[in-house]
């Protein structure tokens, strides 16, 4: 099977996701696959890797040396894409994704792969669209019974502050997040209330004007892996309890790829407790219309009924990421799991 690995992309998660592809790339078989990495630059060019020759070891620095710009006139944005498309659309079986935040794991690239007739790993076009964005999907899970966080969302225009009666719903501290980004960038907690005009324009410096004002889950963070076989069975995978060091404040972008943090799979909670996490990280796979692969990130609070934080549609796929992990603990290794990946998606 011809695979093309797309990575990069124009989000602030770029580094993240050349780190997921070249993490894909290393554990793809060969024995299986040929493989075509495909980088997409921060300014939106496409650059198609050396066709089989990615060696079985490849790290990010070399992946991204087989992808660098070629010599000569550049073409614009929008030529590289076309012209890599059209190159991709004779030459692989299927599309891996490995793409983060805006213009990759947003519905946008999955809308250019439908309209080139590329199969593709992951959600479709509107499970993205709604999946990276915190309000459509907080709205659409309470709406299927499940539990989440209060919040007030700042749209930008006209009325776009916090009443002093909202602020005494959501209570301190707050978090502060702009609607469609990963990874934590632009998130920050706020203690004092004085500090929230700073956090909300932190959050819009990501080129956001929505920003959700989130009322702060006092509790435990735990992860929920689901996963889609070719056969149509959607399964949940043991569910992972994120602990972050105390020099963090939440489990902010360091947190994330500084290595420091420590998963338990699955976390000491009561079966039941973890029954619930896995049948609810279900039900959201359901309810967002996902396919292949989806991440829920809940809160535990001292009730232990738990409260969807958000999901993620392309969750990390780095050394240090949990989806890869909570699967290789449940006896999925990261080849198989790949596997699984791409027989759903040639479905
Ligand atoms: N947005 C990052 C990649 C994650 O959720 O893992
Ligand atoms: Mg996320």
């Amino acid at each position: 099977t011809r695979v093309a690995v797309l990575f990069g992309g124009r989000s602030a998660e770029h580094g993240v996701s050349c780190a997921s592809a070249a993490s894909i790339v290393r554990h793809l078989s060969r024995e299986r696959y040929e493989v075509t990495p495909v980088r997409i630059g921060t300014d939106g060019l496409w650059t198609i890797g050396l066709d089989h020759q990615v060696p079985a070891d490849v790290d990010t620095v070399t992946l991204l040396d087989m992808t660098r710009d070629p010599a000569g006139p550049r073409p614009s944005a929008l030529e590289s894409m076309w012209s890599a498309l059209s190159r991709l659309r004779d030459e692989v079986d299927v599309v891996f994704p490995a793409l983060h935040g805006g213009h990759g794991e947003d519905g946008t690239l999955q809308s250019t792969l439908e309209l080139f007739g590329l199969p593709y790993v992951g959600s479709g076009v509107l499970a993205c669209g709604i999946g990276m964005d915190k309000e459509l999907t907080k709205k659409l899970l309470a709406e299927t019974g499940l539990r989440v966080a209060d919040s007030v969302v700042l749209r930008g225009t006209d009325y776009d502050e916090v009443s002093a009666e909202d602020r005494e719903r959501l209570g301190l501290p707050v978090f502060v997040k702009p609607a469609r980004e990963g990874s934590s960038v632009g998130v920050s907690r706020v203690d004092d209330w004085d500090t929230l005009d700073e956090a909300i324009t932190t959050a819009r410096k990501t080129g956001m004007s929505k920003v959700l004002v989130e009322a702060a889950v006092r509790g435990r963070e735990v992860d929920v892996g689901v996963l889609e076989y070719p056969d149509g069975r959607v399964v949940a995978g043991p569910p992972l309890e994120i602990r972050v060091p105390d020099k963090h404040s939440f489990f902010d972008f360091d947190a994330k790829y500084q290595g420091e943090t420590v998963f338990d799979i699955p976390p000491s909670l009561p079966p039941a407790v973890l029954e619930a996490l896995q049948a609810q990280a279900v039900k959201a796979f359901r309810a967002l219309g996902c396919s292949g692969l989806l991440r829920v990130d809940f809160f535990l609070p001292a009730d232990l009924v738990p409260v969807v934080n958000e999901v993620n549609t392309m969750p990390g796929f780095t050394a240090m990421s949990q989806y890869p992990r909570m699967w290789s603990a449940a006896g999925l290794e990261y080849p198989e799991l790949l596997d699984v990946l791409i027989d759903t998606a040639l479905v």
